[in-house]
């Protein structure tokens, strides 16, 4: 594989694809397509090497989760403890749930055979022998077709005992979540998995000392996963030649929302939305940009004045923001933010698991105020109450969704708190009809 040049100024960001490659080829799911076009190369050469060097590999790759956090993969890796004979696992969150997010789902749906080569090289390098891919419960599709590929890698001799005759053995199992946000969050996810009340654990321990089943367990995200092969395959100083020096590697972008062409665009890590923009045929009917996500409703807002800001876990977060899943949801200039927010803010009090005091009430009070504000029924205190109950959510919740439900209000107040204010006074008219409130 050979290295791709930065994108620059106002070209378009897609270059040739990396991770998304096969998912333009006739049944890409399929276990022939996948090996007709270079798949399955990676494992035997990842298993004909000690597995700690796979791990020095990834390490050296500087490749950060792709679930939203950006935690140094290899290094997560590394912090299982030494193998003591004893079950140790790889758990893949594909509980893909962040509005806007929309990569891993159509990833598993185009080419799940990556993900599974990925967990079998992951699995051998981590010393597990188990995996499960822990699916959002609506995907149906791509539970079915994830499995349907689980099953051709079993028939294949790819998955079960001593695989391709290297003494490795390794099973991998599709499990279908039930559709709660929070059971994205790893440590719920885990409990989920063993058949619990999906709800967050306190952490430490992480994962990788006590995970399922309380045992050490790597938890990463379908594209870090998805990664693996690649890097096993091209080598580090390949991988590291697209992205930037700390964010590293492709990205799958997710668009939605005002833009000609939503979608999924692939591109090197530190493509600005003026790039990706570009490629998706612009703003939707030229209406300018006025606010996007730069990674799903749990990050900062960014204006126009962000459209250069390189897409990396760095540069967005020197911006004031974080990358999170790269969702980036797009608005023009006819949307009303407190409606945005509105909107968002009802999720989150919809998926708060109820554990902690500072998110169960805390998102139903800002849902409350947020009701009122955007019926026309607000009252000038309404902003102080909104910012002071965010401001006493954030740092106090249990999970970091608490954190991200009180982001949207102090995001937007920082760029838009006039349009709160002009539907309090009456300046700017309701932006939903408070009889559309009945029953919410
Ligand atoms: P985090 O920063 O707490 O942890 C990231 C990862 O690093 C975890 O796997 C954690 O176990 C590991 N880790 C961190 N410190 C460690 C240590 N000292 N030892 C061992 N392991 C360690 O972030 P978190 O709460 O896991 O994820 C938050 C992110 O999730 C947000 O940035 C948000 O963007 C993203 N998110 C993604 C969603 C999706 O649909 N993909 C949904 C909601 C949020
Ligand atoms: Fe549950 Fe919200 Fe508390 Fe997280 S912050 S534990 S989702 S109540």
């Amino acid at each position: 594989q050979q290295p791709r040049p930065p994108s620059t100024g106002d070209q378009p960001a897609v270059l040739s694809p990396v991770l998304t490659r096969r998912w333009s080829a006739p049944r890409s799911w399929d276990i022939d397509t996948y090996r007709r076009l270079d798949g399955y190369t990676a494992l035997p050469k990842a298993l004909a090497v000690d597995p700690a060097q796979i791990t020095e590999l990834v390490k050296a790759s500087g490749l950060r989760g792709r679930g939203g956090a950006g935690f140094p993969t290899g290094m997560k890796w590394s912090f299982l403890p030494p193998p003591d004979g004893k079950p140790r696992y790889l758990v893949v969150n594909a509980d893909e749930g962040e509005p806007g997010t929309c990569k891993d789902i159509p990833f598993m749906m185009a080419d799940p055979h990556l993900l599974i080569e990925g967990c079998l090289i992951t699995c051998y390098a981590i010393g597990s022998s188990f995996c499960a891919i822990y699916v959002r419960g609506e995907a149906v599709q791509a539970i079915r077709r994830l499995t349907n590929a689980v099953e051709q890698a079993r028939a294949a001799g790819l998955i079960g005992k001593n695989i391709q005759g290297s003494g490795f053995d390794c099973d991998i199992v599709v499990h279908a979540g039930a559709g709660a946000y929070i059971c994205g969050e790893e440590t719920a996810l885990l409990d989920s998995l063993e058949g619990l009340r999906g709800q967050p654990r306190l952490k430490p321990p992480f994962p990788a000392v006590a995970g399922l089943y309380a045992r050490p367990t790597v938890v990463n995200n379908v594209e870090t996963i998805a990664s693996v092969p690649d890097i096993v395959s091209g080598g580090s100083d390949w991988f590291r030649s697209m992205g930037t020096e700390k964010s590293p590697g492709p990205k799958i972008y997710s668009l939605s929302g005002h833009v000609e062409r939503p979608g999924q665009y692939e591109a090197p890590m530190g493509t600005t939305l003026r790039q990706l923009l570009a490629a998706a045929g612009g703003m939707k009917d030229g209406i300018p940009l006025k606010f996007f996500t730069p990674g799903g409703s749990s990050t900062p807002i960014f204006t126009p004045e962000h459209l250069d800001v390189p897409l990396d876990f760095d540069n967005v977060a020197a911006a004031g923001s974080m990358l999170g899943t790269t969702a980036l949801m797009i608005f023009n200039e006819t949307v009303s933010v407190p409606w945005a927010v509105w909107k968002w803010l009802e999720f989150y009090k919809h998926e708060s698991c109820g554990k902690c005091t500072p998110c169960r009430e805390g998102t139903g009070w800002l849902t409350q105020i947020l009701r009122r504000v955007v019926s026309g029924a607000g009252v000038p205190a309404d902003l102080d109450v909104l910012a002071d109950a965010a401001e006493n959510i954030q740092g106090r919740s249990f999970c970091a969704l608490g954190d991200a439900a009180a982001t949207p209000i102090l995001s937007s107040f920082k760029y838009f708190r006039s349009e709160f204010e002009d539907l309090i006074s009456g300046r700017a008219a309701p932006v939903i009809d408070a009889r559309e409130l009945v029953g919410a």
